[in-house]
């Protein structure tokens, strides 16, 4: 069974770790090698030599092309052979994939499904990254031992954050607080408000609430697997508009996640903020925050892929707090059908 949504943009590496070196990496089960052009264009190649299989990130770059560390077989970016040390003749089939590669957001995206539809148009957009009025401090590179549908899960579910996260993002205050789930498209958002309570340890570190505060967490996940979570407070009596919101303490917490396999995934995430503007040392200081707290995510969800791998007679009891996540995985698993579909029918 297909797990995955192929005509998508996925992110495959930060765009520092994208250079002049080979960088292997695994994306939908395709191992990809990654480089740049000497004028800095990203270039992602199948690694596979058509010859004998070697990966490619084994050879070396020749300018702009990879020649296989094997017998030299040398490839343009585009995936064509064009050197066959010792042979005049290029056989059309000497070829490997390319993959339509773009840098995005500070990542390098790329499209997992057929090139023929790649559209640029189709890579997400979020307004607040190039807004002067937004702070941006990223994450590093994290490797999650759980399929990308965990990791999701767990970025539509408010109601972890009491429990998983209590030195930072977490509140007993909101231990109780029921869950709102609606639909919009291709995105689910599931929200709620935790009125007149204690400010989380993570904002009253970085903010001066004169006492209790008002909380929001809205969660939006765009499908297949980016997920977008609004979150602040301000003080107590604050106003639910999104002016209010804007006047508050505002975070967002913006996470993309590429499936490496079906049971491992690549893991990108950076905050913007409407507070502190461009002071680096908060933006260090919130980022280790967050390493902690998503560190706390990697444990539970690793360890419920573990789980999940052991045969159990017993299927997972559901829970309100779940409505979210299944929603948002019977979305994607509509898109995996409508794709299997479009192959079947354009056959
Ligand atoms: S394996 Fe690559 S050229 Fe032979
Ligand atoms: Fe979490």
């Amino acid at each position: 069974m297909a797990q995955f949504v192929r005509n998508q943009w996925y992110p495959a590496a930060w765009e520092q770790e994208v250079g002049r070196d080979l960088l292997a990496r695994t994306l939908l089960g395709e191992k990809v090698v990654l480089y740049r052009t000497e004028a800095g264009a990203p270039v992602a190649l199948e690694d596979r030599c058509c010859h004998k299989f070697l990966p490619l990130s084994m050879g070396a770059l020749k300018g702009d092309a990879l020649q296989c560390g094997y017998h030299g077989m040398t490839y343009d970016p585009s995936g064509a052979c064009i050197r066959i040390p010792g042979q005049a003749s290029i056989p059309p089939m000497a070829r490997v994939r390319s993959y339509p590669a773009r840098r995005h957001l500070g990542m390098v995206w790329l499209w997992m499904g057929d090139p023929a539809l790649a559209d640029e148009a189709k890579l997400f957009q979020l307004p607040q990254y190039d807004d002067p009025d937004w702070t941006l401090s990223c994450g590093p590179y994290t490797y999650v031992k759980a399929c990308y549908q965990h990791i999701t899960d767990n970025l539509l579910d408010p109601a972890h954050v009491s429990f998983v996260h209590e030195s930072t993002l977490g509140s007993p205050a909101s231990e109780d607080v029921p869950v709102e789930t609606r639909q919009d498209g291709n995105s689910v958002i599931v929200s709620r408000w935790t009125y007149d309570a204690k400010p989380i340890p993570l904002l009253e570190k970085f903010a001066d609430f004169r006492g209790n505060v008002d909380r929001w967490q809205y969660y939006y996940f765009h499908a297949p697997s980016i997920a977008i979570v609004d979150f602040g407070s301000g003080d107590a009596g604050m106003g639910d508009s999104d002016e209010d919101r804007d006047r508050a303490v505002r975070i967002y917490s913006c996470h993309f996640i590429a499936p490496e396999t079906e049971q491992t995934s690549h893991y990108f995430w950076f905050q913007l903020r409407n507070f502190a503007p461009g002071d680096d040392a908060v933006s260090k200081a919130m980022t280790e925050q967050f390493i902690l707290a998503f560190d706390e995510d990697k444990a539970i969800l690793e360890a419920v892929q573990a789980a999940e791998r052991e045969a159990s007679e017993r299927p997972p009891v559901k829970l309100a707090i779940d409505n979210g996540p299944t929603r948002a995985r019977r979305l994607v698993e509509r898109m995996i059908r409508a794709e299997e579909q479009a192959t079947i029918d354009a056959d």
